[in-house]
């Protein structure tokens, strides 16, 4: 039986730390209303004591969802922890969301606690989520740079204080993913009350590998993954959420595990998230850049018009375009050409007809990126007029 893979968007929170990504409370409502819509499990709707437009705004989409878990971020502090559990209260199924740094660096340099201390922290703040929902999740901030003995110490701790998720962050993106994935595995296994917690994980994207470690952890026994629309987040970001769930769902011959992710409205959520940041896709972005389902060159488009699976390896209607796209351009071939010619409803009444305008075609594509339809039109046009 495939397992379920919980998907915990934090657009709204890690995505919104994102410099220059900030939201208004309207728009936060907006884009959750969209995550929802797309089935998202978990929606992490911000960090309510940072100020008090994101507790309005955690409170607005705590009213606003009903179909997700709503969940705040807090530190391991009481008033956090208060702030994050008022903001909730209205929502149909809450989460509080604590966490403490547990790397030697950030405990030293950052906290300047002992390692006794920040457990005790820990266990306290989750004691005192507890008051306020059943559904407690604990990050040990900057685990990928953690000890492995210390991890385990404290995340049994807190499994026993009553977290029942164990997010485990590689804060600075600095884990491969042969080592995340181990690493996961590893906990699991030498954490006694580790069956009683599911594993979550939040990659970020300094070395670009915030996805790839993801897969790798989720192949190793996690069960949650903590993810962004359009991968964004602090500095380059955050796991991208079309990403995980398109690789997950793509290769379910590798995975024991899928989402319940609507598909369909991954790419109306990619463009909100895009119109209301400003925070311009890449015509190359997986998924949902421009390009992710162009075809431009004369071999991939013949093969294409052949059959789709030759160099598509997922169905662009799925994810939310209308069709997979054929860029006429200098490197497409007269298949292509001819098949353009049909869409628009063009008849040439000889085969040196088309050849002739299929010439003029490439004369125009070597000074232009694209040629449009309008281009098409005009050519053949002048083609018929000049044969
Ligand atoms: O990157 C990080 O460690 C975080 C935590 C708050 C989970 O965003
Ligand atoms: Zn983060």
């Amino acid at each position: 039986m495939t397992d379920k893979l919980i998907i915990f968007d934090t657009t709204l929170r890690d995505g919104e730390q994102s410099p220059g990504a900030s939201m208004t409370k309207d728009e936060k409502v907006r884009i959750a209303k969209a995550l929802e819509r797309m089935r998202v499990d978990v929606i992490e709707a911000g960090f309510p004591i940072a100020s008090t437009g994101d507790f309005e705004a955690v409170q607005a989409v705590a009213k606003a969802v009903k179909d997700s878990r709503i969940c705040g971020l807090s530190r391991a502090l009481d008033a956090d922890i208060d702030r994050a559990g008022e903001a909730l209260k209205l929502a149909n199924a809450s989460r509080i969301h604590t966490f403490i740094a547990t790397s030697p660096i950030h405990m030293k340099m950052k906290l300047r606690m002992e390692p006794d201390q920040v457990i005790e922290n820990a266990v306290r703040a989750v004691k005192r989520a507890r008051q306020y929902t059943d559904d407690v999740e604990f990050s040990p901030e900057d685990a990928g740079r953690s000890e492995t003995d210390f991890l385990c110490r404290i995340l049994e701790a807190v499994i026993d204080a009553g977290a029942s998720t164990l997010n485990i962050p590689d804060t600075v993106g600095y884990n491969l993913p042969h080592q995340f994935g181990s690493l996961i595995s590893t906990l699991r296994e030498r954490i006694p009350n580790a069956d009683k917690a599911i594993f979550s994980v939040h990659c970020h994207n300094d070395l670009g590998l915030a996805v790839a470690n993801s897969l790798s952890a989720v192949m190793n026994g996690a069960r949650q993954v903590e993810c962004t629309i359009n991968g964004l987040g602090e500095r380059a970001g955050n796991a991208a959420l079309e990403e995980i769930v398109m690789a997950v769902r793509t290769r379910q011959d590798m995975f024991p595990c899928d989402t319940d992710i609507d598909t369909q409205h991954i790419l109306s959520a990619s463009r909100l998230v895009s119109g209301i940041t400003g925070f311009v896709v890449q015509p190359n972005k997986a998924i949902v850049g421009a390009n992710a389902f162009a075809h431009e060159s004369g071999i991939h488009q013949d093969g294409v018009l052949k059959n789709r699976e030759t160099y598509e390896i997922m169905r662009a209607e799925d994810v939310g375009w209308n069709t997979n796209r054929m860029v006429l351009g200098k490197h497409s071939g007269r298949n292509a050409f001819r098949s353009r010619l049909q869409e628009l409803g063009i008849e040439l009444s000889s085969e040196t007809d088309l050849n002739a305008a299929f010439t003029r075609f490439k004369e125009l594509a070597d000074k232009k990126h694209e040629v449009f339809d309008e281009d098409i039109q005009a050519l053949v046009s002048d083609t018929v007029a000049t044969a």
